[in-house]
């Protein structure tokens, strides 16, 4: 029997606030914008899962790689028996860690935290009976919620992976990082996963895949927003597109209208106009250079303890301690 738990932070009437407010700021401004967090309801979970299986989708092999050569050495440098993985999806390449700890003696619980509850609830359960530790899932939001984080006496890994914090933008990442030192003890231990600057074909590539699916992705937010918002947005109205921006080192998402056209979100009371070619921000995904990343932890309040990367380059994980 394992010991499951599953705690939620972000009740639907909280949801549903919170969605209100992005929704009718984001699609009221110039240019209109969307926060990545509405990209993942059940489907969205499912094409990201896609996403990652894709030949052009690099990263998420990338990182899979540095966990099965460096597990063993991450988690015995950390030396702390709980494991907290935020915005930890189907929790896959976790399980290295989790078998890292598993054969260093040191796997007490898992700590998955996300916003989807439907992903999070299954991998719960599922890493509860395959490993048999206790699982404390928490239902929150990153930004808000890093405080219901249990406590563990002999301190916790914190794990970030699969660049997610390449998702905020700069001013939302500091503040994630700042906001997490103040939830960290001197026990813990942050284990950030980011991607590395690179080839821009490759880059690209990564995010326009042939076959579609990140496109699906994409436009899938604006599905999101027609079942709970009442809406009817066209999302084969729209282009999907990915650029780099070399400026500010990121991809760069966004939907483009293909004509001129309105849509209503009746739940809010809201009719929205797009001009023909008018593009709807989605999705930024940060590129990093490895020195920039300890650099960004440094003032932050973090120091690193341990760097790795995958044998092409592609990745880097980072083990950071807090100095207070
Ligand atoms: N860690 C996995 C999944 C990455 S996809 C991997 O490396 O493959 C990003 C995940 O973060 C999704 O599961 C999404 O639901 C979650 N997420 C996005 N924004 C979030 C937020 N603000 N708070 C908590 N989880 C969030
Ligand atoms: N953290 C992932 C990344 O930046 C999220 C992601 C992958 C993503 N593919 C995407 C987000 C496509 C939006 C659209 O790589």
């Amino acid at each position: 029997m394992s010991d499951l738990t599953i705690e939620v932070h972000l009740g639907p009437d909280d949801r549903r606030v919170a969605l209100e407010r992005d929704v009718r700021e984001g699609l009221t401004r110039r240019p209109k914008s969307l926060p990545p967090v509405w990209f993942y309801d059940e489907r969205g979970s499912r094409l990201f899962d896609e996403i990652t299986r894709l030949p052009e989708y690099y990263p998420t092999r990338a990182e899979r790689e540095i966990l099965v050569r460096h597990a063993a050495e991450i988690v015995r440098t950390a030396g702390v028996s709980t494991l907290v993985e935020l915005g930890s999806g189907t929790s896959e390449k976790t399980r290295l860690l989790l078998d890292a700890m598993a054969e260093a003696d040191l796997l007490g619980s898992f700590v998955p935290f996300d916003v989807s509850e439907e992903v999070l609830t299954a991998a719960a359960v599922a890493i509860g009976s395959a490993y048999g530790c206790r699982v404390h899932a928490v239902v929150g939001d990153f930004h808000r919620h890093l405080a219901a984080i249990p406590d563990a006496d002999d301190g916790r890994l914190v794990a970030f992976l699969g660049s997610t914090i390449g998702n905020l933008d700069p001013a939302q990442r500091r503040r994630f990082l700042f906001d997490l030192d103040a939830a960290m003890t001197r026990d813990d231990r942050l284990l950030l996963g980011t991607d590395l600057v690179k080839d821009v074909d490759r880059l690209v590539a990564a995010y326009d895949d042939p076959s579609g699916v990140t496109a699906a992705f994409n436009r899938n937010v604006l599905a999101v927003l027609n079942a709970e918002l009442r809406g009817d947005l066209r999302p084969d109205a729209f282009d999907h597109v990915a650029f780099w921006d070399d400026d500010n080192a990121w991809i760069e998402m966004r939907l483009r209208a293909r004509q001129a056209h309105s849509a209503r979100l009746a739940a809010l009371d809201l009719d929205v106009d797009f001009a023909q070619g008018e593009e709807l921000h989605t999705e930024i995904s940060s590129k990093f250079r490895p020195e920039q990343v300890s650099a960004e932890l440094h003032d932050a309040g973090f120091v690193v303890e341990g760097t790795w990367t995958d044998p092409d380059g592609d990745f880097l994980l980072t083990l950071a301690r807090p100095y207070c």
